[in-house]
Order: structure tokens, then C-alpha cells, then sequence
């Protein structure tokens, strides 16, 4: 039963945010055309570059905890683990919300353009998902927690994959 709902609301939740990148996409698209972002706006979105590292860092490290925590059953681990999924999902946030306005200042390629549409979706779908393992990890069953985690893994690669893609070709 609890399964049930935990696979339901994460269902629910990747709905929702497909809905919600598609309304921020238009919204995207409406400012660039205007030419809104300001220069402290364009400093603010070049911080991407520098945050995308922590949250692709830290789930993989939270992963590799996990594996060692359960190998082990050293505490130590499961501390460690703790530790970088909630700082992953506190500083995934303002990563996205960096990578939003980047996306207003760098102007894609035709070819490059669907990727800065599953990039963003991604993304999103990546700090949904890290809160949704951070709620599982108090809330419900290991095993819960370990599906949601590995999701989120997944999820973090797919959007640093697509990020690099645009950057450095879609050949890396
Ligand atoms: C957890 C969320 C995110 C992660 C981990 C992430 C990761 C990355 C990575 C690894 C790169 C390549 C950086 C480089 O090689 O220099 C990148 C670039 C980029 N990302 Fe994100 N990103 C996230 C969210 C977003 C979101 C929500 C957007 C919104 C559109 C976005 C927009 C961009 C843009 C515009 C670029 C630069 C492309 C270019 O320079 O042409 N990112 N991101």
C-alpha cells in the first residue's frame, strides 16, 4: 500500500513538472524575445557553470555511500549519505534556477535547442525527485528510499549528459 502511494505521487509529480517545464518554457521564450534580463541577471545565470558540479558530485557520492553503508553496515556511511543527498537537494536548487536564466543569455543552435528543452526538463525533474528521496529517507521503507535514490541518480546524469551536450557536442 505504501509502495502504492509513494509510486503514485512521484507519477503525480513528474506530471506535474512536465506541465510546469512546458508553461516555463513559453515564459522563456516570451522574455528572450523582449530582451529582459538585465546584467546583474546575466552574472547571476553564469554561476551555472560553477554549481552544476555539486549536485552531479554529491548524488554520486550519496550513491557510492549507500552501496559502502550497505556492504558494510558502517554507520559512517549512512551518516555521509545523509549529509550529501540534503546538501545535493538544497543546491540543486539554485542551480536550476541559475541554468533558467542562463538559458535567457545563450543563444542555441537549431540543432543544440532540444537539447536545452530536455536539459531544463530534466533538471527539474532532477530537484523534484531529490526533495521527493530526501522526504522517502524519513518517511518510509529502505527499500522506498533506495528506488527514489537511484531514480534521482539517473535523472542527475541524464541532465549533466545534456548540459555537456550543448557545451561540448553531443558526441561526449
Ligand atoms: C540540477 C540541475 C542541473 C544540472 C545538474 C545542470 C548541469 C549542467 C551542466 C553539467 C552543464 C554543462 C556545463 C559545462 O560543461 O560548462 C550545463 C549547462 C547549461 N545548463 Fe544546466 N543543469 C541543471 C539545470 C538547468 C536548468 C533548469 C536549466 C534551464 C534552462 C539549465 C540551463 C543550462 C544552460 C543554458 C547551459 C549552458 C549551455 C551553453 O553554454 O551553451 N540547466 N548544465
Amino acid at each position: 500500500m505504501k509502495h502504492t502511494i509513494v509510486t503514485l505521487a512521484i507519477l503525480f509529480g513528474a506530471a506535474l513538472i512536465l506541465n510546469v517545464a512546458e508553461t516555463w518554457a513559453h515564459v522563456t521564450e516570451a522574455s528572450a524575445a523582449a530582451n529582459q534580463v538585465g546584467p546583474w541577471m546575466k552574472w547571476f545565470g553564469q554561476l551555472h557553470v560553477i554549481l552544476v558540479h555539486y549536485p552531479i558530485a554529491l548524488v554520486v557520492m550519496a550513491v557510492v555511500a549507500e552501496v559502502l553503508y550497505s556492504w558494510t553496515e558502517n554507520p559512517m556511511y549512512e551518516d555521509a549519505a545523509k549529509f550529501m543527498l540534503i546538501a545535493a537537494a538544497v543546491l540543486a536548487i539554485p542551480t536550476a534556477i541559475t541554468g533558467q536564466l542562463f538559458s535567457l543569455e545563450t543563444s542555441q543552435e537549431s540543432a543544440l535547442a532540444g537539447y536545452l528543452w530536455w536539459h531544463r526538463l530534466f533538471g527539474i525533474v532532477t530537484v523534484v525527485l531529490l526533495a521527493i528521496t530526501v522526504l522517502l529517507r524519513y518517511t518510509t521503507t529502505r527499500k522506498a528510499y533506495l528506488w527514489s535514490l537511484a531514480l534521482t541518480l539517473l535523472s542527475t546524469i541524464a541532465t549533466a549528459y545534456l548540459g555537456s551536450a550543448m557545451v561540448w557536442g553531443p558526441q561526449i
